[in-house]
């Protein structure tokens, strides 16, 4: 017999749907040798021109006096290297504009963290002092699904999320685009906030500045935090293939991470939001982790101040990602018959391309599945549709439950795969040609 486990225990202790997928993903690419084409992870690549900075950079900790020792032997305070938040701020201020300073910025163990701090502090039940028989949990809306998968077990208490169907806009023969439906919204009193990744993963899609600008407008009538999770986002890594105005103020929470510029390995990230907010990320990583890592911020902070990192986001790794989206579309392109009904989502930013098959007559776990066999790996799609089916509960209104109930049991979310195209260019092509293979099976053996 096991030792009984609490609710958290419960929650957090026992495993994830993505967790074990992770899992087989890296036992498959553990045991599968050179053949497997990973197309499946969140992996930033390994650039030289990056590796050479951050190899510069450690170099230079350790022949200036002292620095070294500082940055591994000492805690620093709950928020953060004060000079570490206060270059994040001044670059804010130099890029954007925005009216802001280091009490605007709290560090937190990469976005995971961040967001894990943010979720359970603005959703969730009541403190218990004014909880009621009646009073229910509040919850983080996600106005466009599929979000990232990371979220979706983040809860320490009940069901977390209510999540929104998009509108889907169909381009041309072979692309579509995710729009927020506006009109299925409601930031009713149950809203603790709003929460959107830009880019998004899986899809590359980068929500419209109106999109982000009715979502703000929804967000300030019912006096709740915007959050945006900036992690491919401006200004780092700026893995973003078209032109936006980034935005802040007080009524928004930015989430901004050094993982994908290509320190995932430091676990370092900023929440960007109102004093209260940071002060109270402040008090979540002292009581949960005392202090953060010191190597991320130390290797970057004199890069902020001197304008390096834009350089590197703006010549080094913007037209990396943004040549091998452009080379894995062409792949798909060249490979996939005209005559498949396939459609990729626009590729505007993020390191992956999103591809839905209409109709597709097996389940995307078991495309995941006869991919695998065949060593290419990629992340089916379903695992991003979550929050949906929490709104089916009976006591929504019939009318209501009704639309609800066709978001739940939409078949789309069995439909998509997400691929990433981070890895060299022959595995992409590989694994791209055997998708295409494996679709064109599907499909043949329904007629
Ligand atoms: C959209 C999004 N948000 C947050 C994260 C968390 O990243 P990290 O904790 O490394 O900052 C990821 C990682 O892949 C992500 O894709």
């Amino acid at each position: 017999m096991g030792w009984k486990f609490s609710h958290f225990g419960d929650q957090l202790g026992r495993g994830s749907g993505i967790g074990e997928l992770m899992d087989d993903l890296g036992h498959a690419l553990a045991t599968g040798g050179d053949e497997v084409c990973m197309l499946g992870g969140g992996q930033p690549a390994h650039l030289p021109e990056l590796d050479a900075v951050w190899r510069r950079r450690c170099q230079e900790l350790l022949e200036e006096p002292g620095r070294i020792e500082a940055v591994v032997g000492n805690y620093e305070p709950p928020l953060g290297n004060q000079a570490f938040r206060e270059s994040i701020a001044a670059l804010l201020q130099r890029r954007f504009g925005w009216n802001l300073s280091f009490e605007n910025v709290a560090v937190t163990a990469g976005g995971q963290t961040g967001l894990f701090f943010l979720f359970n502090t603005l959703a969730g039940p009541d403190s218990l002092a004014g909880v009621s028989a009646e009073t229910q949990p509040r919850q983080v809306l996600l106005p466009l699904v599929p979000e990232y998968i990371g979220y979706a077990n983040q809860s320490v208490s009940g069901p977390l999320f209510r999540s929104i169907r998009p509108q889907l806009e169909l381009i041309g023969d072979h692309q579509f685009k995710y729009r927020v439906d506006f009109d299925a919204i409601e930031v009713d009193d149950k809203v603790g906030a709003i929460c959107v990744s830009r880019p998004t993963n899986p899809t590359g899609n980068v929500l419209t500045d109106f999109e982000i600008d009715h979502l703000h407008e929804l967000a300030s009538s019912a006096d709740v935090p915007l959050i945006i999770d900036q992690a491919y986002g401006s200004p780092f890594p700026d893995v973003i293939f078209r032109e936006i105005k980034p935005r802040w103020d007080e009524q928004m929470i930015l989430t901004l991470s050094l993982s994908k510029l290509g320190l995932p390995g430091t676990r370092t990230a900023v929440v960007i939001a109102r004093p209260e907010i940071i002060q109270a990320m402040g008090s979540m990583n002292s009581i949960v982790g005392l202090a953060n890592s010191n190597l991320g911020q130390a290797i970057v902070k004199p890069m902020l101040d001197s304008g390096e990192v834009c350089d590197l986001t703006s010549q080094v790794i913007r037209p990396f990602y943004q040549r091998k989206s452009e080379f894995a579309q062409r792949c798909v392109r060249e490979i996939f018959s005209d005559q498949l009904p396939y459609r990729i989502h626009l590729s505007e930013g993020a390191f992956f391309l999103w591809m839905w098959f209409e109709d597709l007559p097996i389940h995307s776990q078991e495309l995941y599945r006869r991919l695998k066999e065949r060593k290419v790996l990629v992340v089916p799609g379903h695992h991003f549709f979550f929050g949906l089916e929490d709104a089916c509960r009976s006591e929504v209104e019939p009318q209501v439950a009704g639309n609800r109930m066709n978001q739940a049991n939409w078949k789309h979310q069995e439909e998509c795969i997400r691929v990433s195209f981070a890895m060299p260019d022959e595995v992409i092509r590989r694994g791209i040609e055997i998708v295409g293979e494996e679709i064109e099976r599907a499909y043949q053996s329904a007629t």
